[in-house]
């Protein structure tokens, strides 16, 4: 039964149900265990300020761990009666304890509880996509330092330009990969904002205690203003998106870069055996389909951006229920991005790099500007340099490709990566990613079992 319902016989239209709640009781579902979560939060802050007994607490508590376990085991179902997951446990809660059960909804709305179960099912999730994200430097890294002396052709215009290594390649996707976490932990902390309180975004004239949910949920911090709460949702919700968004980017370049780099025409690098899939028709063929997929998925995440954006940008203050269609670009974009991280990590793990190919592949005009730079260090205008050399190219032979990256040895270039100090970084990052997983994990844990 809704929570609203009024027993007066006049149900809503049959249809009704299915187009509000259809769709999204099934991402409700993912929700099951975070609602329970923050109901136990809730609870306990009910109990500090008087509302419910400590025994009513310790069998409210009780029954929202039965329904993390139930959830768990794929038997706690929300049903299109049920209209949502906040309705349904608190259905559950009524049949299971009764008048307890009728408690739980003191000094709260569904607006702020959706809200609570959303920050804290993304806070998960951008702690694992925080770990992939690192995992992913750390491989590349490791990948760059393994052939920072392999020699490549830098590319503008699509034409071979300049002496460049396999070693800046990987490192210009680890730096970008490393801007990218900065977004990603700023989106986290905008995000690890306490909503509940906000109730339906104009408190309530009780005085609830805000600061102990806060820490009993392990939130960096209160969001204040019950109203600005309900106006932060869509809006915080398009700043993960804007974060992800960064990383899909950079893994579809990516992506774009090994499937270039390992055709038959270029064959810098080979893809992994078990990376490559086959076709129906052509015996022999190989295709690289993961990195096609995750080329492909970035339109996934910069349409869900799109989606929330479209949403919120003409709203007034305060909620309205289409707020409801940015839950399933969140809920779609984390898990894309997390699944993409995964397969990368796991498919940089197995290139291999064809330095016979890579040295091939330097043709003479790639050696011409460097020639120039030669004439310059004998005192020549480098414009005049540049002229000589064009008109007398022929003259000169080619230098050794091993060589000539060598000669770059300011910061940032061949010579001068930087891979030590980058990869110390990446490791200071992980610890601190990992301090915080299990800091959040221990506030869970300890919720569930006081
Ligand atoms: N499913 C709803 C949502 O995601 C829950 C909040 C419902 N609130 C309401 N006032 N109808 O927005």
């Amino acid at each position: 039964m809704k929570l609203w319902e009024n027993g007066n016989g006049v149900g809503v239209h049959e249809k009704v149900e299915e187009f509000t709640a259809g769709e999204d009781i099934r991402l409700d579902q993912q929700l099951v265990e975070w609602d329970a979560i923050g109901s136990m939060a809730h609870a306990s802050m009910l109990n500090k300020i008087g509302i419910i007994t400590h025994s009513e607490l310790m069998d409210l508590k009780k029954a929202l761990v039965d329904v993390v376990n139930l959830q768990e085991k794929g038997k706690f179902r929300i049903e299109l009666k049920d209209e949502d997951v906040h309705t349904k446990i608190e259905n559950y809660l009524t049949e299971t304890l009764g008048n307890v059960g009728k408690k739980i909804h003191t000094g709260r709305s569904r607006n702020d509880q959706v809200m609570v179960d959303l920050r804290l099912y993304t806070k998960e999730k951008l702690l694992k996509i925080e770990k992939n994200l690192l995992t992913l430097c750390k491989e590349m890294a490791r990948f760059a330092d393994l052939h920072k002396d392999v020699p490549m052709p830098g590319y503008t215009h699509f034409q071979k330009a300049m002496p460049s290594s396999v070693g800046l390649w990987a490192m210009a996707y680890v730096e970008s990969f490393l801007d990218d976490l900065k977004m990603l932990k700023t989106a986290y902390s905008i995000n690890d904002q306490n909503p509940l309180g906000s109730a339906a975004g104009y408190g309530v004239p009780l005085d609830l205690d805000r600061d102990l949910t806060t820490k009993l949920l392990g939130f960096g911090s209160l969001q204040n203003n019950v109203l600005y709460v309900q106006n932060s949702r869509g809006k915080i919700e398009s700043i993960v998106l804007s974060a992800l968004m960064q990383i899909m980017l950079d893994l579809g370049k990516l992506s774009n870069d090994v499937i270039l780099y390992s055709t038959d025409e270029f064959g810098f690098f080979k893809i992994g055996e078990r990376f490559r899939t086959g076709s129906s028709i052509m015996p022999k063929k190989r295709n690289p389909d993961i990195l096609e997929l995750v080329r492909g998925k970035v339109n996934i995440i910069t349409s869900s951006l799109n989606q929330v954006i479209g949403t919120i940008k003409t709203l007034p203050s305060g909620y309205q229920r289409d707020l409801q269609e940015t839950k399933e670009p969140l809920i779609k974009s984390l898990g894309v991005t997390n699944n993409s991280l995964e397969m990368v990590v796991l498919a940089v793990r197995d290139i291999s790099v064809s330095r016979e190919r890579l040295i091939q592949s330097f043709s003479s005009g790639i050696f011409a500007t460097d020639e120039a730079f030669k004439l310059v260090s004998q005192g020549i205008p480098f414009r005049d340099a540049y002229k000589h050399v064009d008109y007398n190219f022929q003259k000169y032979k080619k230098e050794s490709p091993e060589e000539i990256i060598k000669k770059r040895k300011y910061k940032g270039t061949t010579g001068d990566l930087g891979i030590l100090n980058i990869k110390k970084k990446i490791d200071r990052e992980m610890a601190g990613s990992k301090a915080r997983e299990r800091e959040f994990k221990n506030v869970i844990t300890k919720l569930m079992k006081a």
